[in-house]
C-alpha cells in the first residue's frame, strides 16, 4: 500500500510530533523548530505529498503547489491568520485549508490590553530610562511620565473602544475591557456583511455596555479612545489604517494592531506619533516583519511599541496551535472531518 507523504515545515515539540508516529504515513519533517523552513528543502521535499504542515512563515502560493503536483489535497497552517496563504487558488486546485482559530483567542485579546496599556501609560519610554541607569535623574514628579487613562475615571465617565474588524479575538478583547469600565464600542467590519443590529444590543446587554455598533471608519477614528486592529488582513485591506484614519484620531487615543502588519501604513503612523495626531501606539505586528531594523520609523517612536509577533507565544497555546495543526494534517490526508477547516 501507498502510504500518503506529509510534508511538516517545522519541528513542533516531542508531543506534538508523537502524533506522526503513524504506520500510515510517510512523514517528512524540517529538523529545527527555531529555524525557518528552508523554502528550497520545502520545494524539494513537497513533491508527490498529499499533505503539507506550514507556519505563518510559509508562502503557500502556485510555486509551492506546483512543486507539490496534482497528488496535494491539504494544507494546514499553524495560524488562525492566512495571509501567507493564496486561498483562491486552494480552493481552484481543490486544495483543503486547515487552520487554528479558537485556540489563540484569549492569548491574542490579553496581549491587545496589555499593548493598550503599555502604550498609553508610556511602558517603553520609562523602562528604557531605568534599563540605561538613568531613574536618578528622573524622581517621582507630579505629572512625570503622565498618559491617558484606559480605564473610567473621575474626569472620564464613559470609555469607547473600537475594533476594526469583530471576530472572536475583537469581542474576548471587548470581555477583558469591561472591567475597566468601558462603556461604549464601536465597529467596523467587512461591508459585504450584513449589519446585525439584533446581535450587536445582545453584546451591548451581556456586557452592560451603553452601545455596541457598526460605524464607518472615520466614526470608529473619531470616537474611540482606543482602536484595535484585529482584522484578518490581505489584499483588500492593506493600510486600511493610513493617514486619513490617524489624522482623525484623538489626540489621546492610543492604536493597537495584533492582527497583521499590512493593515496599518507604518510611515503614517509613525508622523502620526511624531505630530501628536494619536497619544500612543502598540504594534505585535509590522508590515515586512521580520525585517524590522532598530532604524525602522515605528521602532524609532518613543511612543510606540513594538512587539516581535508574539501575541499567541503562551506554551499551552502554541501547543494547541501545533496539536490541531497536526490534527488537521492528519485528517485531511486521510479524507476524515478536518477539526478546523476554512470555508472558502
Ligand atoms: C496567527 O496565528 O495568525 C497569529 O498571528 C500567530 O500569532
Amino acid at each position: 500500500m501507498v502510504r500518503p507523504k506529509v510534508v511538516i515545515a517545522r519541528h513542533l515539540r516531542e508531543e506534538v510530533m508523537r502524533l506522526f508516529d503513524r504506520p500510515d504515513l510517510d512523514v517528512v519533517a524540517w529538523p529545527s523548530e527555531t529555524e525557518a523552513c528552508d523554502r528550497n528543502w520545502l520545494l524539494n521535499n513537497i513533491a508527490g505529498a498529499t499533505g503539507v504542515l506550514v507556519m505563518l512563515t510559509d508562502k503557500v502560493n502556485a510555486e509551492l503547489l506546483d512543486a507539490a503536483g496534482p497528488t496535494l489535497c491539504v494544507v494546514s497552517t499553524m495560524s488562525v491568520g492566512y495571509e501567507h496563504v493564496d486561498v483562491q487558488l486552494l480552493a481552484r486546485r481543490n486544495v483543503k485549508l486547515g487552520y487554528t482559530p479558537d485556540v489563540l483567542t484569549d492569548a491574542v485579546a490579553d496581549i491587545s490590553v496589555m499593548l493598550a496599556l503599555m502604550a498609553g501609560r508610556n511602558v517603553r519610554s520609562t523602562t528604557n530610562i531605568v534599563q540605561n541607569g538613568d531613574w536618578p535623574n528622573y524622581p517621582w514628579s507630579p505629572f512625570g511620565f503622565c498618559g491617558p487613562q484606559l480605564s473610567t475615571n473621575w474626569i472620564h465617565s464613559t470609555r469607547t473602544m473600537g475594533f476594526i474588524g469583530f471576530g472572536r479575538i475583537a469581542q474576548a478583547t471587548l470581555k477583558r475591557l469591561v472591567p475597566f469600565g468601558f462603556t461604549h464600542c464601536l465597529y467596523a467590519s467587512n461591508p459585504s456583511s450584513l449589519p446585525n443590529p439584533t446581535r450587536d444590543a445582545e453584546v451591548a446587554q451581556k456586557y452592560g455596555l451603553r452601545e455596541v455598533r457598526r460605524v464607518a471608519l472615520d466614526e470608529l477614528a473619531r470616537e474611540s479612545d482606543v482602536v484595535f486592529v484585529l482584522a484578518p488582513g490581505g489584499p483588500e485591506l492593506y493600510h486600511i489604517v493610513n493617514e486619513q484614519f490617524l489624522k482623525q484620531m484623538k489626540k489621546t487615543a492610543v492604536l493597537v494592531n495584533t492582527a497583521r502588519g499590512t493593515l496599518v501604513d507604518s510611515e503614517a503612523l509613525a508622523k502620526a506619533l511624531r505630530e501628536g495626531w494619536l497619544w500612543g501606539a502598540g504594534v505585535d505586528v509590522v508590515e515586512g516583519e521580520p525585517k524590522v531594523a532598530a532604524d525602522h520609523p515605528l521602532v524609532k517612536e518613543p511612543r510606540c511599541v513594538v512587539l516581535p509577533h508574539i501575541g499567541s507565544a503562551t506554551t499551552e497555546t502554541r501547543l494547541g496551535m501545533a496539536t490541531t495543526a497536526a490534527k488537521n494534517l492528519i485528517a485531511g490526508v486521510l479524507n476524515e472531518p478536518m477539526p478546523v477547516e476554512l470555508k472558502m
